[in-house]
């Protein structure tokens, strides 16, 4: 039995330290390269199962370097790799710069990632009926997210951190319990005119079909909102380092703890302190922290 299942990408995060993002046509000098395991899907699952969640990750690595460096982390984390595909393209990539606030900007070449299919997820029922939570993202094809959620039993909650963002169709935003999304996610969704208070925002996405959504607020915390009405989630003040995956993090903890029985309200809670933890370290799955980590981060 899995508590989460995880349907998404992994890559090789290339990082680079700059005193300063570069604007349009501008060059900046940085840091030496770093090479770190990450991707949003990839992320989520080292998240979980270091949390202690048994996980599964479902996912599409090159056969190379890249791809050997994300599997020796998953498996390193506990992660169950039986779902990972190998081949058919390169190992995706990111381009990441991190500034001295911990601030990031990131491209991803999507490579294998772009691969996994519908009928990879049609070819994984053995992963969905032994799993409690179903995770996703957007950096795997949207066809392949749709398909994940035609393939969900009575027993699947499904989360969905629509990273990077897009339209969804309403098939999709009706399995969500919850839509996860910051302030940028929201906004895409929504449209020009969301509002100016995130209850607006959650307001005007709960309109759109999910039965749950949380609103992340970075260090204010989070929104949870559902048909019983909206709390506010306040968070923990660290002092941040690399925010790099810190939001994968926290929807990694938040599906674990709703899978556990928790409320919207305490799994966001619990949620806001792996995140707090994860910001804290460089990189994206080293900074995750461990179950013993987070209860001494109140
Ligand atoms: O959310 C952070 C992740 O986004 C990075 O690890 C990078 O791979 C990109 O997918």
């Amino acid at each position: 039995m899995y508590d989460l299942l995880v349907v998404g990408s992994a890559n090789a995060d290339l990082v680079i330290g700059v005193e300063r993002r570069p604007a349009a046509g501008e060059t900046v000098l940085g840091s030496d390269l770093a090479v770190h395991p990450g991707g949003k899907g990839g992320n989520q699952a080292v998240a979980a199962a270091r949390l202690g969640a048994r996980t599964a990750l479902l996912a599409r690595v090159g056969d190379d370097a890249h791809g050997r460096l994300l599997l020796d982390s998953q498996r390193e984390a506990g992660v169950d790799t039986a779902g990972v595909l190998v081949g058919g393209a390169p190992t995706g990539v990111a381009l990441i710069t991190v500034d001295p606030s911990g601030d990031n900007s990131i491209v991803v070449s999507p490579g294998a990632n772009g691969r996994l299919t519908p009928g990879d997820a049609r070819g994984a029922a053995a992963l969905f009926r032994a799993a409690q939570v179903v995770s996703t993202q957007l950096e795997i094809p949207l066809e392949t997210v749709v398909e994940v959620v035609r393939n969900l039993l009575p027993h699947n909650r499904f989360v969905l951190n629509p990273s990077p963002p897009r339209a969804l169709p309403q098939e999709v935003l009706a399995a969500c319990d919850p839509l996860i999304v910051n302030e940028h996610e929201a906004r895409v969704l929504l449209g020009a005119a969301p509002g100016i208070e995130p209850e607006e925002w959650a307001a005007a996405l709960l309109a759109l079909g999910p039965r749950s959504v949380v609103v992340t607020l970075g260090a204010a915390g989070s929104l949870v909102a559902d048909a019983d009405g909206m709390t506010r989630v306040p968070s923990v003040r660290v002092a941040a380092v690399d925010t790099t995956g810190a939001g994968d993090a926290f929807t990694a903890a938040l599906a674990w703890r709703l899978g556990l029985g928790e409320s919207l309200a305490v799994a966001a809670g619990y949620a806001s302190r792996v995140g707090a933890a994860a910001v804290t370290k460089a990189g994206a799955q080293e900074s995750y922290p461990t179950a013993a980590e987070v209860e001494a981060l109140r």
